[in-house]
């Protein structure tokens, strides 16, 4: 007989981008004749770049030959894309790197989702409220989130982001051991400074805390005083992992791949208090559990670093920001007070007339068929707010806020 891990059975029902997939196809069903138009999940519409599909063509013609063909990857990456990473990513912001703290990967949902393997059960854990589900759920699996009564696991510690608070997250007041921070933030699209990220690495510092940090948006950063990378602050090698994605940067999301930073200065601990490296830790879970990104797919993540793939890819994501812009512009035209859509690719919209996240989810697929992310599906401090994506093609956002404009609540 087989037995289940048990933790599973204290999820809710289904992943959020599961359950709106699902009332989305019911409504489509029910509606054949609609014409939906999804600013919901994060997903990119724009052609790949030119020096992508270039370099796609070129490593598939080399495994078609026997003197270039290649079998297992490096379960850590070939060098050429980590020296890529390191040369373009870090050391043009002033940060230096090992080649053995670049981890590649098949994105950052994944790293993001089994970085945990490595960490003890018992540790704490803090979490921006909204967050990205899968820092919740997947630690909900490993049993370190206890249970989720009332949209709250009793075992985590939630830090709210509001208007209120100008989605600034104050440093915990009780004792935690992981902190997941994600900056560009997904899904408020806001951003913290050098100075507040600062605040963040010298708590961690003195008080022994892991800071888990997604970057998975930095490309999307158009103003100066926001980190792209958590390392440019001083002490950040002692105490953060860095997860980056090509998602959304490339436009990767349907290739996958990403990579993770973990340096060699961070320590954690055993029960007795004596100290072990991340970085061994996770190059053993990763020569165990996983076997290298698709050779191909790490030709065309390095593509992007020439000189036409940067001025390439900057195109695409202008294309996005001013989806994000022409979205921000109508909707606070109309009234809506909004948020994000200037360093990130997320419009972060309070609901109109006192509407729940799920309610204006509902109306506004009814009324206007445009598929939006309700708030509270992010956290409890989400209720009262939708997400809105910038990834959608200009065409489609262009027709989405005018349907939105027209809608009568
Ligand atoms: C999102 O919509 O939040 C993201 O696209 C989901 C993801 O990256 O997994």
């Amino acid at each position: 007989m087989a037995f289940i891990n048990e933790n599973f059975l204290k999820l809710p029902g289904s992943y959020l981008f599961s359950e709106i997939a699902k009332r989305v196809n019911s409504y489509k069903q029910q509606n054949p004749d609609s014409e939906v138009i999804s600013l919901g999940i994060g997903d990119v519409t724009r052609p790949l770049a030119p020096v992508v599909i270039e370099a796609l063509h070129q490593a598939v013609d080399e495994m078609s030959r026997e003197e270039t063909m290649r079998g297992y990857a490096p379960e850590t990456g070939y060098s050429f894309l980590i020296e890529a990473i390191r040369k373009n990513d870090y050391a043009s912001r002033g940060v230096d790197l090992d080649s053995d703290e670049i981890f590649i990967s098949d994105g950052a949902k994944s790293d993001t989702g089994n970085i945990g393997d490595m960490l003890g059960i018992r540790n704490v854990v803090a979490v921006t409220d909204p967050v990205y589900p899968v820092y919740i759920d997947s630690n909900a699996m490993a049993g370190r989130a206890g249970c989720f009564r009332d949209g709250l696991w009793s075992d985590i510690i939630y830090l709210p982001c509001t208007p209120q608070n100008n989605f600034t997250p104050e440093l915990p007041d009780k004792k935690v051991d992981i902190v997941y921070l994600c900056y560009p933030n997904n899904p408020t699209g806001t951003t913290l400074t050098k100075d507040q990220l600062k605040g963040w690495i010298d708590y961690a510092l003195k008080n022994k805390v892991l800071l888990m940090f997604d970057a998975a948006y930095e490309a999307f950063i158009s103003e100066e005083d926001v980190p792209h990378s958590i390392y440019e602050i001083e002490g950040a090698k002692q105490v953060a992992i860095e997860f980056r994605s090509f998602s959304k940067t490339a436009g990767f999301t349907g290739l996958r791949c990403g990579y993770t930073v973990v340096p060699k200065d961070l320590l954690a601990f055993d029960s007795y208090g004596k100290k072990y490296s991340l970085n061994h830790l996770w190059r053993r879970r990763q020569t165990t559990k996983f076997n290298g990104t698709a050779y191909i797919v790490q030709k065309a993540a390095a593509a992007i670093y020439s000189s036409e793939g940067k001025k390439q890819i900057k195109e695409t994501i202008d294309y996005y920001m001013d989806n994000a812009r022409i979205i921000k512009q109508n909707l606070e035209a109309i009234g809506m007070t909004v948020y994000g859509g200037i360093n990130a690719p997320y419009i972060w919209a309070e609901t109109p007339a006192g509407f729940s996240s799920w309610d204006f989810f509902d109306v506004l697929l009814d009324q206007t068929q445009i598929v939006t992310t309700p708030g509270v599906g992010f956290g409890k401090s989400g209720e009262g707010f939708i997400r809105l994506t910038a990834f959608g093609k200009r065409e489609n956002t262009l027709e989405a806020v005018e349907r939105i404009k027209s809608l009568k609540i």
